[in-house]
Formats: C-alpha cells, sequence, structure tokens
C-alpha cells in the first residue's frame, strides 16, 4: 500500500470517529488538498479547506466555491462549528503552532469549541505542534511519495503527453527514473519531468542521468562527500570478469524491493578492489557508476575523524543523511586502508568510523552501492572480509598479453589515432611486460604529447617504441609489493580477469 492510500485511509478513521484535531505532517499540501476532497466525496461530508492563497474553498461543492476570510480562517471555522454540528475545517500549510503564542492558542480555543460541536480541525503542517494542542488530536505523517506513487506518477504523465512529444522510456526506464526521483515531492516530481519534457523536446532514456543532476541541486553539500563526474561511455580494456560482474549485478540492483524480499535477497551492497598499483582500480569505481548511470561521490572517510569530542559523529551522520538523499548511487572510498590507520591515541578511531558506515550500509533500506579500493591488504583488518561485508572481493591484477595488446591499441588510437600492424603489436607487447595498465597510458601519452609539440602529422612505430625503450614499469620497480599483492589477491580475491599470465 502507498504512502497516500495508507495515510488517507488513517485521516478517514480519525474523521469517522470524530477526533478534534488531526495533524498532517508534510509539506505537500496539494496533495492534501486533493486527498481531503477525494474523502469528501467518498465519505460524503462537507470539507472546508483553507490556504491563504485560495482562501476557504468547499471541497464537497466542486472548485466553485470560494470565501475570502481576509486571512482570519480560525474565526470562519468558529462559526462554521457553531453553526452545523460535524464541520471538518482544514488549514492547509500551518506555520507558527510549534509552542505558545496568540495564534496556537486561538486553535486550541478552536478546538475546544470543535470538541462540543462534533467538529474536526484538520491542521497540515511541516513543522512541530504546540504539546497543548497536540493532545487534542492524532498525528499522520503523509511521506514523500513512495516508489510505486512515483511509477504512477510518471506514468500518468507520459500517457498526458505521448501524443505531443516523443517519449522513449520503456518500463525498465519508468522504474529506473521512479528510483532515481526518490525524495522529491509530487510538485517537485511534475516540475522535474516536465522541464526535462520541454528543454529536450522528449524524453530519451539518455535523459535520465539529468535526473540525478536535479537531485544534488537539492541537497546541501558535506566537505568529506563529493561527487566525481564520470563519463558515459568509458574505454577500460581488460577486466573481463569485473565488468561482467557489473553488467549483470545491474539487473539485480535495480529490481524492486518486493521482488526481492519475495526472495529473501537483498541488493547487491558493495564492492572491494583489490590490487597492484595503476591497474584500474580507481578507475573501475567510475565503471560502475558509468555501467549503472548513477552519480559517483567519493567519501573522504579519513576526514570524518576529528578531534573534538562528539565532531566525528555529527560530521558521520551529515554524511549518511546526505548519501541516503542521493540514492540510489554508487559512493567511493579509494585507499580504504588510509583511513583505517588514522588513530588517536591507541584508539582505533578510523576502524570504529569505518565499521560505523559499513553497518550503515549494511542495515540501510536506500540503493547505496560501496566500490572500496585498497592496495595494502596487510594494513586491513580481517573483520573487513567477513562473509556479507561486501558482495565480492576483486583481485586486479597486471594486465596479461592479451590485455596489454587492447590497451595498447586502445591509447594509440584513442591520443595519436595511430593504427600499428599486428607485428608491430607483438614487439610493443613483449616490450610491456610488467607494465600496469597506467604504465601504457603515461608512455602513449608522452609519445601524443611529443608529437603535438612538435606539431608532426603523425609518429612512426620506431619512435614510439622507443618511449617504450626508456620506460621503467611498476613491477620493475617494485617486484616485491607485486608478488605480496599477487599471493594475497589469487588466494582471498576473485580475479577481475579471466585471462591468464603466460
Ligand atoms: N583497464 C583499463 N583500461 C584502460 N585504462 C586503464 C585501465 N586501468 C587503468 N587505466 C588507466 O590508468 C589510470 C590509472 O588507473 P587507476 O587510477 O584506476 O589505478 P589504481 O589501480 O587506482 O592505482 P593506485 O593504486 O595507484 O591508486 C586510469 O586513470 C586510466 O586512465
Ligand atoms: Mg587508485
Amino acid at each position: 500500500m502507498g504512502n497516500y492510500i495508507a495515510t488517507k485511509l488513517e485521516i478517514k478513521n480519525y474523521l469517522f470517529a470524530r477526533v478534534p484535531l488531526i495533524v498532517i505532517r508534510t509539506s505537500e499540501r496539494e496533495r492534501v488538498e486533493r486527498m481531503m476532497r477525494e474523502i469528501s466525496e467518498e465519505m460524503r461530508i462537507n470539507i472546508f479547506y483553507y490556504t491563504d492563497v485560495k482562501q476557504v474553498i468547499a471541497l464537497h461543492s466542486g472548485n466553485g466555491v470560494s470565501k475570502d476570510v481576509d486571512r482570519d480562517p480560525l474565526s470562519y471555522a468558529q462559526e462554521l462549528f457553531r453553526k452545523n454540528r460535524g464541520t471538518t475545517f482544514v488549514i492547509g500549510d500551518v506555520r507558527r503552532i510549534s509552542d505558545e503564542n496568540a495564534f496556537s492558542r486561538e486553535i486550541l480555543d478552536s478546538l475546544y469549541l470543535a470538541m462540543e460541536t462534533a467538529g474536526t480541525m484538520v491542521l497540515v503542517t511541516p513543522d512541530y505542534v504546540w504539546s497543548r494542542l497536540a493532545q487534542f488530536g492524532l498525528l499522520t505523517v503523509l511521506d514523500y511519495p513512495d516508489e510505486d506513487e512515483r511509477e504512477n506518477q510518471i506514468n500518468k504523465f507520459i500517457a498526458q503527453y505521448n501524443l505531443k512529444y516523443p517519449i522513449e522510456w520503456d518500463a525498465e526506464a519508468i522504474h529506473k527514473a521512479a528510483m532515481l526521483l526518490r525524495g522529491f515531492t509530487e510538485v517537485q516530481i511534475d516540475n522535474i519531468l516536465i522541464s526535462m519534457l520541454v528543454s529536450n523536446k522528449g524524453l530519451a532514456n539518455a535523459n535520465l542521468t539529468d535526473l540525478t543532476k536535479q537531485k544534488s541541486k537539492l541537497y546541501a553539500a558535506v566537505p568529506c562527500v563529493e561527487e566525481v563526474a564520470v563519463s558515459a561511455d568509458m574505454d577500460v580494456s581488460g577486466l573481463d570478469n569485473l565488468k561482467k560482474w557489473i553488467k549483470e549485478r545491474k539487473k539485480l540492483f535495480f529490481i524492486s524491493d518486493d521482488i526481492l524480499e519475495d526472495y529473501g535477497l537483498t541488493a547487491p551492497k558493495g564492492v572491494l578492489l583489490v590490487g597492484i598499483p595503476g591497474c584500474g582500480k580507481s578507475y573501475s569505481a567510475r565503471l560502475f557508476a558509468s555501467e549503472w548511470e548513477l552519480p559517483l561521490f567519493r567519501f573522504d572517510i579519513g576526514s570524518i575523524y576529528d578531534k573534538w569530542m562528539g565532531e566525528s559523529e555529527r560530521k558521520m551522520r551529515a554524511a549518511l543523511t546526505f548519501i541516503d538523499n542521493m540514492a540510489p548511487c554508487v559512493v567511493w572510498i579509494d585507499e580504504i586502508e588510509k583511513a583505517l590507520s588514522v588513530s588517536d591515541s591507541g584508539n582505533d578511531t578510523g576502524k570504529r568510523v569505518l565499521g560505523e558506515f559499513l553497518y550503515w550500509l549494511q542495515e540501510s533500506a536506500s540503493r547505496v552501492f560501496l566500490v572500496a579500493t585498497a592496495n595494502n591488504i596487510s594494513a586491513l583488518p580481517p573483520e573487513l572480509f567477513r562473509k556479507g561485508r561486501f558482495s565480492e572481493i576483486f583481485f586486479i591484477d597486471l594486465p596479461t598479453g592479451e590485455e596489454r595488446r587492447e590497451t595498447i591499441e586502445l591509447y594509440l588510437y584513442k591520443c595519436l589515432r595511430k593504427h600499428l600492424t599486428e607485428s608491430e603489436l607483438d614487439i610493443l607487447v613483449e616490450m610491456s611486460e610488467g607494465y600496469s595498465y597506467s604504465d601504457i597510458e603515461s608512455v602513449i601519452k608522452e609519445a601524443a604529447q611529443y608529437r603535438l609539440i612538435h606539431q608532426m602529422k603523425q609518429l612512426e612505430f620506431e619512435e614510439i617504441k622507443k618511449y617504450f625503450e626508456n620506460n621503467i614499469s611498476f613491477a620493475n620497480t617494485n617486484p616485491e609489493t607485486i608478488k605480496s599483492i599477487r599471493e594475497w589477491g589469487q588466494t582471498r580475491a576473485v580475479p577481475a580477469s579471466i585471462r591468464k599470465h603466460q
């Protein structure tokens, strides 16, 4: 049952019981107006609805009848209560009722009158209600539209406009849009859809990512969580196994809660990427966001730590609220071991802060996917590897010959617009044994810079080869590091690549 339907039922029950006061906590007064109109029809009762803009309208007699009460709804409400037993009077968007003041006291007087005449006053407010008022009645909260309601709203919107505009969104896109629009009011959702429709002259699947941009505008930023720009199509060579996992789990990540619950499953929560420097750990964090068309937030968990009492907790709460509001999204913690090494006079502050985050992630109902990366696994506490913490732990090794070939071809074309023959490529593949992906990228980029600086039409193979000759690979300078990461990765993690080193 949606929020709207559940809240409506609750209000109907309260009205039936003739409770003198019903407080509806929400900032969506338009939705309440519609709800009260429906209730008036379904229960066949008279309901008067006041807002500063429209003054008093009688919901039971269509839109027509309205009475200007000169911004003094309470005198008018009292008059109605006196005249007709069982009157229902709604005040939309009430403020100044959180404490005792002239206005809240006047409401109190009206409530005594309502009680005597079996009337009901309904207050629609986003604020807290002064305790003496609150004891007169019952409170209900109308939450923002839930996923089903958002999906319905989008479907209605499309039905309204699809004759005038080309709308590409299929059921899957609509479902995704409904997920992305979490945290918006009904009016905001309509505004976002209409502005996208008009500015793009239709709704294409590519517009889906615009929805997340709208969202980041809505919430105040927190310093330790920063949005990272991600390009829609990334060039990633090798890492077949990881790429396959990302593609497959995308489906699972976007399946609705009901279906997952039915089968006792949960959406994937995150991965840990461990591996050799320069082989695409940080790059793959972007790949998740790009493939899943979600915003990416880098979470600097180390900066949460603060030496002042209570400050770390406050920062963590602010960060989690922000992330929760941004969901669905990908959160990236780079070099997780560095955050863990933060310690305060022997206390494991870093570990505690991270533990808190992981616990939140596990318990949270919102779709947040964590990509954590690590180089130095010896610094990671064993509890991080407990089953269920991460959906998978991947090990990213140096590229194999085949993967180097792919990477060389990729960057040669991207930076030099150059194709080589198979035998020339064979030579570079052999020369680049022990190179990381980023070694290959930087060698070719150096060559490409040289070409631009000297305004050359194209570089010859021999010149490109020289750059490979002069490069010293990471594996060459750090054989011990490679050996230990490999030993760990091969026994404790799933390989990111299915290809084998010769
Ligand atoms: N599989 C890949 N395909 C194409 N380019 C890649 C790949 N992996 C890495 N690169 C390139 O190398 C650069 C460095 O990679 P990245 O920053 O992901 O390495 P890392 O594993 O995070 O290293 P570090 O441990 O040093 O942080 C990337 O920005 C990207 O340009
Ligand atoms: Mg990195």
